[in-house]
């Protein structure tokens, strides 16, 4: 498999789009580091059982400390880090008027989404860069949003958090291509992932009507896409994918 002897670290690995990232890199033979807050152990057993390589890790994405001490704990352990894929986020607040519009926003909330969602990815990067510089090589790949491309009333922290993921990922780009580091970004459509199972046909409609491909994208048609980014796309830094059956295509 293309990404034998590789090491992964993936966060958000215990839930939705991360389990998706987590479980399609294990099945190219990567060691996946499936890295979140809460206990991954769930998808380290599907990995397992599908006969792959995995561990969990605990990690609040936000913090600084959790990161310098996560990367070398796997460093050490591992002797190596090659792939990120940064895929922890919140996406708190309601879509529409009642949501979290610029004028309902409350500071305490902006504070939270920008740092779990966007300060961790600059963290990321900045704990597992030095190990890709030193080998020569890595793939770096951040989740971003189309509500980064297009404006949603109700997600005003959350859509700023996505668009600096993808000013940071195209900076990251040009900081470490003479490194032999690629970094890119992908921009989901609508996923289904365990929030929207409650009113999951609600979404299936909403789904339907955005997307040209008519139905919610599964977790690991994501997965599909960050590994291409982390295997086959040699050629491709500091670009944004949209992975969302054509909503930005749309006319
Ligand atoms: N599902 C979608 O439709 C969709 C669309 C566009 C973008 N995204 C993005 O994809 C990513 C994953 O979303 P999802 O839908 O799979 O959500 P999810 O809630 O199923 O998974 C998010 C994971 O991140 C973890 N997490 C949250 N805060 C953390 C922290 N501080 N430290 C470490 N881990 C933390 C959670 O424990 C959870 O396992 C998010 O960045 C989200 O913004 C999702």
């Amino acid at each position: 498999m293309s990404l034998d002897g590789k090491c992964a670290f993936i966060t958000g690995a215990a839930s939705g789009i991360g389990q998706g990232v987590a479980v399609r890199t294990a099945a190219r033979g990567a060691h996946v580091v499936c890295a979140d807050i809460q206990d991954a152990s769930v998808t380290v057993k599907m990995i397992q059982e599908a006969g792959g390589s995995a561990e969990p890790v605990l990690i609040d994405v936000s913090s600084a400390q959790d990161w310098t001490e996560a990367v070398s704990a796997v460093v050490g352990r591992t002797g190596r880090l090659d792939l990120l894929a940064n895929v922890a986020g919140i996406t708190p607040g309601a879509s529409g008027s009642a949501g979290d519009t610029v004028l309902n926003l409350d500071e305490a909330t902006w504070s939270r989404v920008l740092d779990i969602n966007l300060k961790s990815v600059w963290l990321g990067m900045k704990a597992v860069i030095p190990h890709m510089r030193e080998a020569g090589v890595g793939r770096i790949v951040n989740t971003s949003s189309i509500s980064a491309l297009r404006g949603m009333p109700g997600m005003a922290a959350y859509a700023a958090s996505k668009g600096g993921i993808q000013a940071l990922t195209q900076q990251a780009a040009a900081e470490y291509a003479a490194d032999g580091i690629l970094v890119n970004a992908i921009a989901p459509g609508m996923i289904l992932t365990p929030v929207k199972l409650s009113n999951v046909d609600i979404f299936q409609e909403v789904a339907a009507e955005k997307h040209l491909v008519p139905r919610l994208g599964e977790a690991t048609e994501v997965g599909d896409v960050v590994v291409f980014l982390f295997d086959e796309a040699t050629f491709m830094t500091g670009q944004v994918l949209p992975v969302d059956g054509g909503w930005t295509a749309r006319g």
